[in-house]
């Protein structure tokens, strides 16, 4: 039973595989926190969460059934006694933001229900069981139902609210967390993944001081800064051992991560929209809906905890074709021409890319408007005949002509301020009146919150794709929001554009994705910033960074995968001397890095040596040859990169197959460098390309030596395969 509530004891306890998570009504109606971890059978928790009294002055609630301060709240709330961070915060009428819900009732159904306009995970009736619970406060009318549903077969729980006036009068939400978690006693830290442009994700580890530490953004996107990511591990958890809890809101704007440690050593985690710039108003009867959390716990180390968020997001959260369908393998003119193109410069690239094995040529900027650079064109989204005489259909005549698909840039939240559009249209811009627009990459942001701009945005895409055969769409995103205003909304709601903003994103990549349901998306803002789960929702592959540099890579790829799977992290083959940071790396290298993701090349084959070509030749044969093990198979970092060496391995999930690749970062010379395989079957016989014939067990438990010649920044493979 995946959710199982006991009448008696008024305790709820939810079931994964390998977790478990209880909460129980106290008799003043308060929801009070037991437990989340390592599964247990259903059993009488309640004591497990009565704290002695500990801070001081903590006042109790009227009724006298609680110290909000001490206890674990299942949805903390402000005001009313519990001075740690809260979850809930609501502005009634009267202006006071005092909030306190009270248990109401509940229901338990299979299947997972949809957010209204918003990405989530999602489930069969099968696959999924929902736990709501409604909840009240008394005094004001605000109702609030708390969400959960429990994926039976993976050991991930999502969460998310809904909160209606169900009273006579407005109120003002000021903080509502798409969840609240109570971390038992431990000795906890904290992981997250911070990073900046060209440097995305990078995983950090700490112990989690006393007080409130913050994973936020506040830039209107997910952030090359920033994750909507968080772990709580403990100080002894390792990449195979250990407990490992994982947290991830499934949104693309500003959010807030949130860990309170008190004198204790008690520990509590709030994760939803960043209540900076946020606020919703509530008139009588309307209702507002979070975005979706979800949590995963692992024993099994960080790698046991992304195994599940791989998984989980490849199955119940990617959609489309493009879930399972095999991608085509592409090439991107970006680093290979910039803006410097016409229409013979990019045949010609596709030609010999195609003559290599490469299946789709992606056109990225420069190819509308007046467009000759950034400064110019965003917004026209018509073709620059000046570069492509015949237009985009002839472009992509001439290109399936070569057997290959076709695919295109688009940056549609965007506007330059030389354009006709900007020129039509210039209260189409986020600005606050009578103030000046910040300007980022000479460009201003469109108002997705307007159902006219978003009209206007999906005619023009729509009209391109239904001119041309285009199969594959990039979808870019090139600067931070500032002035987050709109002409439209009245002064007490414009608080609220933020959160409109992304909603008016996600509802034109959905009219986008419902027109053309077989549309490949990838996405992208400015490499990898805004790499979050919602994208995923629209798009199963993400521009991973704008840094293609190989030994880059490894950190940026290895931090990604701490959360995100290998089918969404796109890859690329660059030129060396790499552009990003002038270093020299040899093409193999590039080739294996970038095989561990959403493989495709980013330069101009026709520059390409006859030696080279060669090398791509091998590596499209590869590509094809490892596809499914590295995009559904279960990953392994056996060695994090730490400037000296990294290695991975793919093992596919009925275990019959597996890949290792070593790269040496730095040589020594004179030391052994040995990899153990992980999570073959230890019963079952495999064989390397060389036809060395050892038992699973083996494999794991005497593992693999290096050539000790290998050059600083080359790699090493080893590909097994089950004999039976
Ligand atoms: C940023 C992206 O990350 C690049 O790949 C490229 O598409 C440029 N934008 C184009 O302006």
């Amino acid at each position: 039973m995946p959710i199982q509530y006991s009448e008696e004891l008024r305790l709820f306890r939810l079931a994964t595989p390998n977790t478990a998570y209880f909460f129980h009504i106290n008799e003043g109606g308060f929801l009070i926190h037991d437990y989340y971890g390592e599964i247990l059978p259903m059993c009488d928790l309640r004591s497990a969460s009565a704290r002695i009294g500990k801070a001081s002055f903590s006042p109790r609630s009227a009724d006298l059934t609680t110290v909000p301060e001490t206890a674990p709240q299942e949805y903390s709330c402000n005001g009313t006694g519990d001075y740690r961070i809260s979850a809930l915060q609501i502005r009634e009428s009267r202006g006071n933001a005092a909030t306190d819900i009270r248990y109401v009732s509940h229901k338990v159904y299979p299947g997972k229900p949809a957010i209204q306009g918003q990405p989530a995970t999602y489930g069969t009736d099968e696959e999924t069981t929902t736990l709501e619970v409604l909840t009240e406060d008394g005094v004001t009318g605000a109702r609030i139902t708390l969400y959960y549903t429990v994926f039976e077969q993976q050991d991930a729980i999502s969460r998310r609210v809904k909160a209606e006036n169900n009273s006579e009068k407005v109120m003002d939400l000021e903080r509502i967390y798409s969840l609240c978690v109570e971390i038992p006693f431990g000795n906890w830290e904290l992981g997250h993944l911070y990073g900046s442009w060209a440097k995305e994700r990078t995983f950090e580890r700490k112990e989690i001081p006393h007080g409130i530490t913050a994973i936020e953004s506040k830039r209107g996107s997910s952030s090359h800064h920033h994750n909507p990511f968080a772990a709580i591990v403990d100080k002894n958890t390792s990449e195979d051992t250990g407990a490992a809890y994982g947290f991830n809101l499934v949104y693309s704007s500003n959010f807030s991560i949130q860990v309170e440690k008190d004198y204790d050593g008690d520990l509590r985690l709030i994760m939803g929209i960043n209540p900076t710039d946020f606020g919703w108003r509530l008139e009588p009867g309307e209702a507002f809906e979070t975005p979706e959390g979800i949590m995963v716990f692992s024993k099994d180390g960080l790698g046991g905890m992304s195994r599940i968020f791989h998984k989980l997001y490849r199955n119940n959260l990617c959609r489309g074709p493009w879930k399972t369908k095999k991608r085509p393998l592409l090439i991107n003119n970006w680093e290979g021409t910039y803006f410097n193109f016409d229409e013979e410069k990019i045949f010609n690239i596709a030609k010999d890319a195609g003559e290599l094995g490469v299946e789709m040529l992606v056109l990225d900027d420069g190819w509308f408007g007046a467009c000759n650079n950034d400064k110019a064109g965003l917004g026209d989204w018509f073709v620059n005949e000046e570069k492509l005489k015949g237009g985009l259909s002839n472009l992509s005549e001439r290109i399936h002509g070569l057997g290959m698909k076709f695919g295109l840039w688009f940056e549609p939240e965007m506007i330059n301020p030389d354009s006709d559009l900007f020129r039509a249209h210039p209260d189409w811009c986020l600005q606050v009146e009578n103030r000046p627009m910040s300007i980022g990459r000479t460009q201003y942001v469109l108002d997705m919150s307007r159902e006219d701009v978003r009209d206007y945005l999906f005619k023009c895409m729509d009209d391109i794709l239904n001119t041309a055969q285009i199969e594959y769409v990039k979808w870019d995103f090139n600067r931070n929001l500032t002035e987050v205003a709109s002409f439209l909304l009245p002064a007490e709601r414009q608080k609220e554009m933020f959160h409109r903003y992304v909603l008016g994103v996600y509802d034109l990549l959905d009219r986008l994705m419902t027109a053309h349901p077989d549309l490949l998306l990838e996405g992208c803002s400015g490499g990898g910033g805004r790499f979050d789960p919602a994208m995923l929702y629209y798009s199963p592959q993400i521009w991973t960074s704008d840094d293609t540099d190989a030994m880059e890579r490894l950190d940026i790829q290895y931090g990604t995968s701490i959360c995100y799977p290998t089918s969404a992290i796109s890859s690329h083959v660059s030129v060396c001397p790499n552009h990003q940071t002038k270093r020299t790396v040899p093409l193999r290298t590039r080739g294996d890095v970038a095989l561990a993701g959403s493989f495709g090349y980013e330069l101009d084959m026709t520059k390409m040596s006859e030696a080279e070509k060669e090398e791509v030749r091998e590596q499209v044969k590869e590509y094809h040859k490892y596809y499914d093990v590295i995009h559904f198979g279960d990953l392994y970092r056996v060695i994090p990169p730490n400037g000296e060496e990294c290695a991975w391995i793919y093992v596919s999930e009925d275990k019959s197959e597996a890949l290792l690749t070593f790269v040496c970062i730095r040589n020594h010379p004179q030391i052994r460098r040995t990899v153990h395989f992980r999570g073959l079957d230890p019963n079952k016989n495999y064989a390397d390309e060389q036809g060395t014939v050892l038992p699973g067990s083996a494999w794991m438990n005497i593992g693999v030596n290096y050539p000790k010649s290998m050059a600083d920044g080359t790699t090493f493979k080893v590909y097994l395969s089950e004999i039976q």
